[in-house]
């Protein structure tokens, strides 16, 4: 098993991602809407946006005894109307290398997701949209110290089946969501912890 020391990231860091495609855009986990370099570059520029307009980031992971980046996480808001009622929502998106899947990175990765969500995005939930047929990522879920609820498409009375619906037509994919709620996580505020 790889060891990975001081675990740091950086916001935004396109090259660090440029260099993690070249690496790792062959693998069978790499997002598939990604795999070409023209899609990747168009992807990478949306999130230059975001960050601009300060409605979404990428968080690159990196390990100090590794030169490349060894995974990322990505934050953008969820529209209001999407969100339920009184919900400030973002939705998370992680992807870990192979080397760097099951060691317990995955639980570093969510934390900086949901601390970044909590305080840079004054969110309280934080909802990660996986296919149905992404049994790793499913499971890795269920691995995370806080619990969760997961809302599925035969659920029309959750107040999150319009944002299922909206992703599940963007994706094209049948998907679960999976619900994190950051007042349980942080208990009170992030910043006290
Ligand atoms: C999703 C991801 C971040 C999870 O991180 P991880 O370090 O793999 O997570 P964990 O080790 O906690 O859990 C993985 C689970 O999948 C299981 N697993 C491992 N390989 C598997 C495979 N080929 N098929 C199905 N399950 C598998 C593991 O046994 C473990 O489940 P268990 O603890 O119940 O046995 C990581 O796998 C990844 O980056 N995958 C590619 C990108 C992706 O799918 N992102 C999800 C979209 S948000």
């Amino acid at each position: 098993m790889m060891v990975f020391k001081n675990i740091r990231f950086v916001t935004n860091d396109m090259d660090a991602m440029r260099r993690l495609y070249a690496a790792d855009h062959q693998d069978t986990s790499w997002p598939s809407h990604l795999r070409s370099l023209g899609a990747f570059e168009t992807w990478l520029d949306q999130w230059d946006l975001r960050g601009w307009l300060e409605d979404g980031q990428i968080e690159v992971m990196f390990a100090s005894n590794h030169e490349q980046a060894i995974g990322y996480g990505t934050i953008v808001r969820v529209p209001a109307e999407f969100a339920p009622d009184d919900v400030t929502a973002v939705e998370g998106g992680s992807y870990l290398s192979y080397h760097a899947r099951g060691v317990g990175l995955n639980q570093q990765l969510k934390s900086r997701l949901h601390a970044t969500a909590a305080v840079q995005y004054q969110a309280n939930k934080v909802v990660y949209a996986i296919s149905l047929d992404n049994t790793r990522a499913r499971r890795a879920m269920l691995n995370l110290p806080w619990s969760c609820c997961e809302v599925t498409s035969d659920m029309p009375n959750s107040p999150w089946y319009k944002f299922l619906r909206r992703r599940q037509w963007e994706t094209q994919t049948n998907i679960s969501l999976y619900v994190f709620d950051l007042i349980k996580i942080f208990d009170t505020s992030p910043l006290t912890k």
